[in-house]
């Protein structure tokens, strides 16, 4: 059964979901997106992901698509329409279709495209056996707190971390880990604090990263917002890493050297289980 998308005010099939060859999200990347994931049929902290839609928009200068009432209203049809009771709803917003030119145009409306993904969240193969990770250089952009659609490089990283038989990549810059090609990367150290690299232009603000923070901090696990480094990893206790997609994800090699005993970590394993059920409590 074909999929219901969103496309500028009209939900189609997606046979018949269609942009301009003339989009600038196509031709420049000029565009950004959301991913907010769906538990029993309802949206993981929709308001974090509406709130950093709009600082994205603003920090270059995109005109938005529409109120967050109308997403809001936009996310639940597509969750009714195409039956969504776990997965993720993706949303994309370009500068629009015209002819091609560097400079912004002008007078040129958004495009707006969501699209649903079903898939099992919370029961993730990951959660049992952890994931490996490898080391790479970061050649991304410097203005990563921005959500944009350039994911190139993240898409080269996930193909070096599958040639070396891994399943991601965390991203190193000036000998410091910045995050994951898709997540944000943590470390527990053998005293139990938690270590994870502070906001900045660097990283993404990620949603699940401030609500999983929130509860260490609840639950008196103590943590440090700070760069850290691949042989501070090798040597942590544990390691994972925060999506909207993953929730927490337990990290259990990097570039081929077990972290601890190899195991999921009790740490992650517990963040995971109180940010599932925290979420949903408020989730809509
Ligand atoms: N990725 N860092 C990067 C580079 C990301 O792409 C993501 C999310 C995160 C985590 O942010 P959040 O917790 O808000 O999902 C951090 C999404 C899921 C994706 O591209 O599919």
């Amino acid at each position: 059964m074909s999929r219901i998308v969103y496309v500028n005010g009209e939900y189609l099939p997606e046979e018949d979901a269609k942009i301009s060859v003339f989009d600038r999200g196509f031709l420049m990347a000029d565009a950004v997106y959301e991913v907010t994931s769906i538990i029993d049929g309802k949206m993981l902290d929709f308001a974090g992901h509406a709130t950093r839609l709009v600082r994205s928009l603003d920090e270059i200068d995109m005109k938005a698509p529409c109120t967050i009432e109308e997403l809001e209203s936009i996310h639940r049809e597509m969750m009714a329409r195409n039956n969504l009771t776990e997965g993720l709803i993706y949303l994309q917003v370009s500068r629009g279709a015209a002819d091609r030119d560097f400079a912004f145009p002008v007078g040129v409306e958004p495009s707006l495209v969501l699209f649903t993904q079903a898939k099992n969240i919370v029961d993730s193969p990951f959660v049992k056996t952890g994931m490996k990770v490898i080391s790479i250089p970061d050649i991304r952009w410097g203005r990563r707190d921005i959500k944009t659609v350039q994911l190139l490089a993240p898409s080269l990283g996930k193909m070096a971390a599958k040639a070396a038989g891994a399943d991601d990549a965390w991203l190193v810059e000036d000998g410091y880990v910045t995050e994951g090609t898709s997540n944000n990367a943590y470390i527990v150290q053998q005293d139990g604090t938690i270590v994870t690299r502070d906001l900045s232009h660097d990283i993404l603000s990620g949603i699940t990263r401030a609500a999983v923070l929130r509860y260490a901090a609840e639950a008196q696990i103590k943590v440090e917002e700070r760069p850290f480094t691949i042989e501070e990893a090798k040597a942590a206790k544990e390691a994972f890493v925060t999506s909207a997609t993953t929730f927490v994800g337990p990290v259990v090699e990097i570039d081929n050297a077990r972290i601890g005993d190899g195991q999921v970590g009790e740490t992650a394993k517990r963040l995971r289980e109180i940010y599932i059920s925290e979420s949903l409590k408020t989730a809509i």
